[in-house]
């Protein structure tokens, strides 16, 4: 990880975004920026709405508010071709390795599929050549892209899921969860691949992870969501060491050392309808909760330079 990236215009400008489903909002007045080099940890508990995040800013699926700008282009409005041609940046790394691949196709037919969609120009034999030479990077033998996927581990399938996504030298990489299925010896591996990926093409990465150890390790800043808001903002240091917010306290209370088999956390039980403009979400479960955290919803604000958290009782729990 590079410890500074320049901070210049940001690459991806995510403004007051909200996803509904059957009516009720799981991501609210969700706002950040990644710059270019950046990786950007994006941790919450199961069900908080970090998935949603990163499949509302591809377009995945459709946000009933708000702004994606990609290098100034609105995502969400622009017309499917203009769509098509953007999201040769914009690559995705799902938890399941295996599910994610098609089953049908060999790795080395998976991996040059960006190739085939996007590079139009290139014949065949350069094609191959650049699968094996993306298989060598990831850590594979060019001689396995005639095999299908399941004759791979977990792993394995990670791996490729990865080439695929890196061969076009996206500007953006999301990962989701990408390691939690894997095996805890594996993990480290996947996840200095991923480094190392990442600096040789400086891409930005939003990398969702309940591995807290692993965000530390990877992250330049930090977002904590809680039942679909983000609730702290904050540079990798500031966040572990000096966080505001009781969520991300109770959070980090316990770091286990890195690789270490993470245990899940459970599913949270997300009200009917997510708390309307009336109150903390968190207050419920909040040691410090006031009178003022049931009447209104506190927004997310700059506590101190580049440290963001929405919580009425920051400059206090600070002190
Ligand atoms: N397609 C969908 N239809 C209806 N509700 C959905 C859909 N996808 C997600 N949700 C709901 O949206 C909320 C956020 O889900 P999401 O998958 O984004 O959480 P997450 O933070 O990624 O959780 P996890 O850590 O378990 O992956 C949850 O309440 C979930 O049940
Ligand atoms: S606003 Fe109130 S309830 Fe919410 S986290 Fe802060 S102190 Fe706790
Ligand atoms: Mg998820």
């Amino acid at each position: 990880m590079n410890d500074a990236v320049a901070v210049t215009d940001a690459l991806l400008r995510v403004r007051d975004l909200r996803v509904e489903f059957g009516g009720r909002a799981v991501l609210r007045e969700v706002s950040f920026d990644l710059f270019a080099g950046e990786t950007l940890g994006l941790v919450g508990e199961s069900g908080s709405g970090k998935s949603t995040l990163a499949r509302a800013v591809l377009r995945l699926l459709r946000a009933s508010r708000g702004s994606v700008a990609w290098r100034g282009r609105d995502l969400l409005a622009c017309d499917s071709r203009t769509l098509r041609a953007l999201r040769r940046d914009l690559q995705i790394v799902f938890q399941d390795p295996l599910a994610s691949l098609d089953p049908r196709m060999t790795i080395g037919e998976t991996i040059a599929e960006p190739l085939r969609i996007f590079e139009l120009a290139l014949d065949e034999p350069a094609r191959a050549g650049r699968v094996a030479g993306m298989l060598e990077r990831v850590g594979l033998a060019a001689a396995m892209a005639g095999r299908y996927p399941h004759e791979f581990s977990g792993g394995q399938c990670q791996r490729v899921g990865i080439a695929r996504a890196m061969i076009l030298s996206p500007a953006l990489l999301i990962c989701d969860e990408p390691v939690s299925s894997l095996d805890a010896s594996i993990q480290g591996q996947i996840v200095n691949l991923l480094r190392d990926l990442q600096a040789d093409n400086n891409t930005a990465m939003l990398f969702i992870s309940h591995n807290l150890a692993v965000v530390r390790h990877l992250s330049h800043r930090i977002l904590v969501m809680y039942s679909g808001r983000l609730v702290e903002m904050a540079p990798r240091d500031a966040l572990f060491d000096r966080p505001i917010h009781p969520y991300t306290r109770a959070l980090l209370a316990a770091v286990p050392s890195p690789w270490a088999p993470q245990p899940q956390p459970a599913a949270t039980a997300v009200p009917a309808s997510l708390p309307s403009a009336t109150g903390c979400s968190y207050r419920e479960r909040c040691r410090y909760a006031a009178a003022i955290c049931a009447a209104t919803e506190p927004p997310l604000e700059e506590v101190v330079p580049g440290h963001f958290a929405a919580c009425h009782r920051a400059r206090e729990l600070m002190t």
